[in-house]
């Protein structure tokens, strides 16, 4: 038989996917591993979806998606964004998974070195490994307050160096960068002539630490900002993100586009245009009920004397371990989920640093939230 292609089988499985499949398994488990918001999406974006596939509104789109929502988008980024673009600069993908994977494939060749957050996102790792490109990760430590350092960016950035990939808020560590450390990281990308790729899609939610947007300080169009309505308007299965570029790119984002998946589906095209017209209740409410639970969270990690890292923004708490870990954080997450059935994400999961740690998302309801941080153990235990 033929080889499968060396790219894709150089994508590791996800650390988080065990978690989930084997909690699946159990009865009574609190689901804290995944990032899903459980709250019920609002009615005027369900129906503006269900209209559009009653009147049959389920043909090809441009490429780079419906006219009227990239307007809308365009509108969004002005005013929240605080950046002005033409709409030709935005492309609707599916999620921010595709805009992630866009930006990827826009900017990198094969064998060329991408610098990605470590403690990140398990996904900047996995694209670049499918584009033949090489993942490098700059250490986010936890004496810096887990904040990029300029020292370490130096150290990993080589001749192959194409990209920087910034995520403020962050997954898994809930850090939200200043517009001071944006601008500095921007002057490290122009020094080194790095395009820029900066993933957003917690921009609505940040609680002590005010939102930059790295595009809005971007002086020389360097920037590729990613975004997703999953995560906003608790719309995870409808599938729908969008890329902005700078400007110049648009004809090569809708060839791409083409030999990818053509256009986003139509109806999830109409819900999300409904989502950022529309009431945004929905928004206010999610961000104060996660806001709710990181507080009464750290209140009990703060009891019972557990270090973690006092989330700015995202709706997930990192927390360590290490005092129970023994250098294996995937089994004891494995062991923590049979015994106590409690399922929370192995810090590894996220790259080599987040070894002795693990994330807990908050997005859920408040009382098991609070019932599972009281299991988790605590160094006055020993
Ligand atoms: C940092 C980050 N970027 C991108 C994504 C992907 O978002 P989507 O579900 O819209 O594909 C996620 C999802 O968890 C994420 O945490």
């Amino acid at each position: 038989m033929p080889q499968l292609s060396a790219n894709a089988k150089a994508i590791p499985a996800s650390g988080i996917r065990r978690i989930y499949e084997l909690a699946s398994e159990l009865d009574d488990v609190i689901q804290l591993s995944i990032g899903e918001p459980e709250r019920p999406v609002a009615r005027h974006i369900l129906d503006a979806g269900a209209s559009a596939w009653n009147a049959d509104i389920t043909h090809y789109t441009p490429n780079s998606g419906m006219a009227l929502l990239r307007l809308a988008i365009a509108n969004k980024l002005e005013r929240d964004n605080h950046y002005r673009v033409d709409d030709d600069q935005i492309l609707v993908t599916a999620g921010g998974s595709q805009a992630l994977h866009m930006a990827m494939s826009l900017t990198l060749t094969a064998g060329d070195e991408i610098l990605i957050p470590d403690p990140g996102y398990a996904t900047f790792a996995m694209v670049p490994k499918l584009l033949g490109a090489v993942p490098v990760p700059y250490h986010l430590k936890a004496e810096d307050e887990f904040q990029p350092s300029l020292e370490n960016l130096e150290q990993s950035v080589t001749s192959r160096t194409k990209v920087l990939l910034i995520n403020s808020p962050s997954n898994p560590l809930g850090v939200v960068y200043s517009a001071e450390k944006i601008a500095e990281l921007l002057q490290f990308a122009a020094k080194h002539d790095l395009w820029v790729i900066s993933d957003e899609v917690y921009e609505y939610f940040t609680f002590s630490r005010a939102f930059t947007s790295v595009a809005s300080l971007d002086s020389d169009g360097r920037v590729f900002s990613v975004y997703s309505v999953s995560k906003t308007y608790g719309l995870t299965g409808g599938r729908v993100g969008y890329l902005v570029t700078p400007p110049g790119v648009a004809s090569t984002f809708r060839a791409a586009q083409e030999a990818t998946v053509s256009c986003v589906n139509a109806p999830a095209q109409l819900a999300v245009l409904a989502a950022l017209e529309g009431p945004q209740d929905y928004l206010v409410e999610a961000r104060a009920h996660y806001g709710k639970n990181l507080e009464a969270a750290c209140a009990v990690l703060d009891q019972r004397g557990i270090l973690y890292q006092r989330p700015q923004g995202a709706f997930y708490i990192w927390i360590d371990v290490s005092h129970v870990s023994n250098g294996d954080v995937a089994s004891w997450a494995e062991h923590f989920l049979l015994t106590e059935r409690v399922a929370v994400a192995p810090g590894i999961a996220f790259g080599p640093a987040g070894e002795g740690w693990i994330r807990i998302c908050v997005a859920g309801k408040t009382e098991p939230l609070l019932q599972a941080v009281k299991r988790l153990p605590s160094p006055r235990d020993n």
